[in-house]
């Protein structure tokens, strides 16, 4: 790229410094020229290549999922996906909800009531990333391992979640939390 501009006896520079060679002078600086220019288009042609790999702001911040409890039968859980997380809802039975409230809070590591992690007895909505190191816990299926609380377990460490979404045993430091939802209706709900 240089020696072409060269060859065409593009001059910018002028007189070149006294002492050194006019040829060699023009082709520096046509060199460095020509590297800076490269160095600025190069910048402002990724620059908004990965900017637009990113999701505006107020577009996550917007976005939400509806889910349809209709299908969900009593014991069933159904797995669905919000800002690219899984979100676990299950319709607990009254054994399960029982369960969750008999448990004093002080056994529990991340003491919180059922009553605080549900907006109806019934259903419970939790996000389904384990709080120790983010892996998708067992429990959504009727054949997978619940752990030794009824609710979910994590095979990577070996948590254990009750059926409140209460971390019960293992590493894991906190409950699953508990996503922004709303009923839109008796069967339907909004998350997000
Ligand atoms: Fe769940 Fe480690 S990621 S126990």
């Amino acid at each position: 790229m240089a020696e072409t501009l060269v060859s065409h006896g593009a001059s910018p520079a002028g007189p070149a410094p006294h002492g050194a060679p006019e040829g060699e002078t023009r082709r520096d600086f046509l060199t460095l020229t020509t590297a800076a220019f490269a160095a600025v288009g190069v910048g402002a042609v990724v620059w908004p290549f990965i900017s637009s790999m990113n999701p505006a702001r107020d577009v996550l911040a917007l976005a939400s999922t509806e889910v349809d409890l209709t299908p969900i039968a009593v014991g069933q859980a159904v797995t669905v996906v919000w800002r690219g997380k899984p979100v676990f809802v299950r319709h607990r039975t009254a054994e399960e909800i029982q369960q969750a409230r008999a448990t004093p809070l002080s056994q529990l590591k991340d003491p919180a009531p059922d009553q605080s992690r549900v907006q109806r007895d019934q259903w419970l909505v939790v996000v389904g990333v384990c709080t120790h190191l983010g892996c998708v816990p067992l429990g959504q299926k009727p054949t997978d391992a619940r752990g030794d609380y009824n609710g979910w377990f994590c095979p990577c460490h070996g948590s254990h979640y009750d059926t409140s979404g209460r971390i019960r045993l293992g590493p894991a430091p906190l409950n699953l939390a508990v996503p922004e939802y709303s009923f839109t209706s008796d069967t339907q709900i909004r998350i997000g």
